[in-house]
């Protein structure tokens, strides 16, 4: 048992609702599971023979919950990012060969090694600004093969990583070039999502249907055939356009819809209903320097459940730090401190069915939390662009130490 104790302060949301900050608190643990959070005095008269770890001085959080990348992929889209500051948008640069298409190829041509090597890097990134569970999506393959290929090196991830995974099948993150879209659609559901769905490579099966993507017939077919072979959904919606996606994930009963920079309201409202979580990510909107960005408070104010998440990938947001969603997500939806703690932590574990083992620092869940260098938590927003994260523990572990750099 070990007791980290004399906290500035102990910040968490809690989950039934609510936030809770605790001045001068201490959290102890056994192994990889909190047991106790609370005051300082209580922790050490509750546990006298625990080992002992000051933390004065410090803010612990819990861990961040990324819970939407694109992990993996090869080659990088940083031109496309030049053009863009010359004022060109995502879809002239797609329509012109850039684009997921350009991606595609180059993660083709790469060795499952390569791929692994690349994940891993971005992976130790991520933890060094408090990212302790990641999801990873498939969807720069788009053939059964390379599609497959993607899912066994997130299967490798998943198994050999510091941070707990989830993994998603986006095959419909577009269509192959080699193959009519009825074709690709047909092969998606009699051959890749059997596949997926048999061997067990995936927790979630995702559809990117937006304008010039996959259609709400289409997806709804997808969908469908996922649900049966026992998978959830969580959906690329209204991410250029409303397309109605909103409504379309709360028919399908999806885990999350994701993007929703178009939403609107009575898909919204659907959303509220059926239970669908909100997963924004701010950093995409604002590295695709939209005009809009995602409707979150009109979501909190319905009672939709919003998480947001970096949606690291190489085209629309090349961004490891969710310390810099988090910040977005204040300046750019209007958030609070505490509702983009929440988003950033327990929101994004509940859009990956996993509320009840992390996102939070309460007693029975995994001791997955972070210590900052700061005053005040206030300080994670006001101090902009700055990592004053010093030690990331996961499950009881020290995995990451600013002045070690341990893993
Ligand atoms: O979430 N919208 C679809 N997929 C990614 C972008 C993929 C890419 O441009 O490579 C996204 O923004
Ligand atoms: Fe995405």
């Amino acid at each position: 048992m070990i007791i980290l104790h004399n906290a500035a302060q102990v910040i968490t949301p809690l989950t039934g609702g609510g936030f809770r900050i605790v001045d001068r608190g201490a959290i102890a643990y056994d192994q990889d599971l909190i047991v106790f959070v609370g005051s300082t005095e209580e922790a050490i008269a509750s546990y006298p023979s625990a080992e002992r770890i000051d933390v004065s001085r410090k803010v612990l959080l819990p861990g961040f919950v990324d819970a939407h990348t694109h992990l993996i992929f090869a080659g990088n889209r940083c031109n496309e990012f030049l053009m863009r500051l010359r004022g060109a948008t995502y879809q002239e640069i797609a329509a012109a060969g850039g684009g997921i298409q350009s991606t595609v190829k180059a993660t083709r041509d790469a060795a499952p090694e390569q791929l692994l090597e690349a994940a891993r890097a971005d992976l130790q990134t991520m933890l060094s600004f408090g990212t302790t569970t990641v999801e990873i999506k498939s969807g720069y393959g788009l053939t059964f093969e390379s599609e497959m290929k993607l899912l066994q090196v997130a299967g490798t991830l998943r198994d050999t990583s510091p941070q707990d995974i989830l993994i998603t099948f986006l095959g419909a993150h577009d269509f192959p070039r080699e193959k009519s879209r009825e074709d690709y659609v047909v092969e998606l559901m009699e051959n890749m999502l059997p596949a997926v769905a048999g061997e067990k490579l995936a927790d979630f099966c995702d559809v990117f249907c937006d304008q010039g993507y996959y259609s709400n017939e289409q997806t709804r077919t997808i969908g469908r055939r996922a649900a049966e072979l026992g998978l959830r959904m969580k959906l690329h919606v209204d991410e250029l356009a409303d397309v109605n996606g909103a409504a379309l994930a709360a028919e399908l009963n999806a885990v999350s819809a994701d993007h929703l920079i178009f939403a609107n309201d009575e898909g919204i409202e659907k959303m509220a209903e059926s239970g669908v979580c909100a997963v924004l990510l701010p950093g995409t909107s604002f590295s695709l320097r939209m005009p809009r960005h995602a409707p979150a408070r009109k979501m909190i104010a319905r009672g939709v459940r919003v998480a947001t998440a970096t949606d690291f990938n190489p085209g629309t947001c090349f961004c490891h730090s969710m310390q810099y969603i988090l910040q977005l997500s204040t300046l750019l939806y209007g958030l609070t401190a505490e509702e983009a703690i929440t988003a950033g932590t327990l929101n994004g574990a509940a859009a990956l069915g996993l509320e009840s083992r992390t996102g939070s620092l309460e007693p029975g869940k995994q001791m997955d939390c972070l210590i900052f260098d700061i005053p005040h938590y206030g300080y994670l927003f006001y101090n902009l662009g700055s990592n004053r994260l010093e030690t990331v523990v996961k499950r009881g572990k020290v995995l990451w130490n600013k002045k070690q750099n341990l893993r």
